[in-house]
């Protein structure tokens, strides 16, 4: 088992959501929330307890596009490039991102973990466009120089937390 998961967590998600078989999607939610994505070893140990198969918990797990299977970092950007997003502009935006993090569309989670960037489309606030979420947090009518700006923000708010 991996040292880093904190299976006293799991098991505190597993009573608070209640155990039982109908209560799966609420269950790998909280966890995403917690790790920013499902571990697979979090997830064999939840099918263990809730008694269900894995192939069922991996198969909820990639049928939904929400979860994902791939660690993430601490902050999760996304950025809308649905229709109306792309048209005001959001590929800018996500090279701008890209760039600062020195990032690509292979590559999306910076090496210490720290950010990754994804695409979405429609976040459905379009007439916010363009629109970029950080940790669902949104941030309406963006630029690249807008958002390399908050990226820095979080950087140096991090580096103080430290
Ligand atoms: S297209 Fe971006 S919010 Fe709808």
């Amino acid at each position: 088992m991996n040292a880093a998961i904190d299976y006293e967590k799991v098991d505190g998600i597993l009573e608070r959501c209640g155990n039982k078989k109908s209560s799966l999607i609420a269950v790998l939610q909280e966890i995403q929330r917690e790790y920013h994505y499902l571990p697979e070893e979090v997830l064999g140990y939840v099918a263990d307890k809730m008694g269900v198969s894995r192939a069922r918990i991996f198969g909820v797990a990639t049928f939904y596009e929400n979860f994902s299977l791939e660690p993430k970092g601490k902050f999760v950007i996304k950025i809308c490039d649905g229709t109306a997003c792309h048209v005001k502009k959001s590929i800018p935006i996500l090279n701008a991102l890209r760039k600062e993090l020195g990032l690509s569309e292979n590559k999306r989670t910076t090496d210490d973990m720290m950010f990754t960037v994804e695409t979405v489309s429609c976040l459905g606030a379009c007439g916010l466009a363009p629109v970029i979420t950080i940790n669902d947090k949104v941030f309406p009518k963006m630029t690249p120089e807008e958002a390399v700006r908050i990226l820095k923000d979080i950087k140096e708010a991090n580096r103080l937390e430290d």
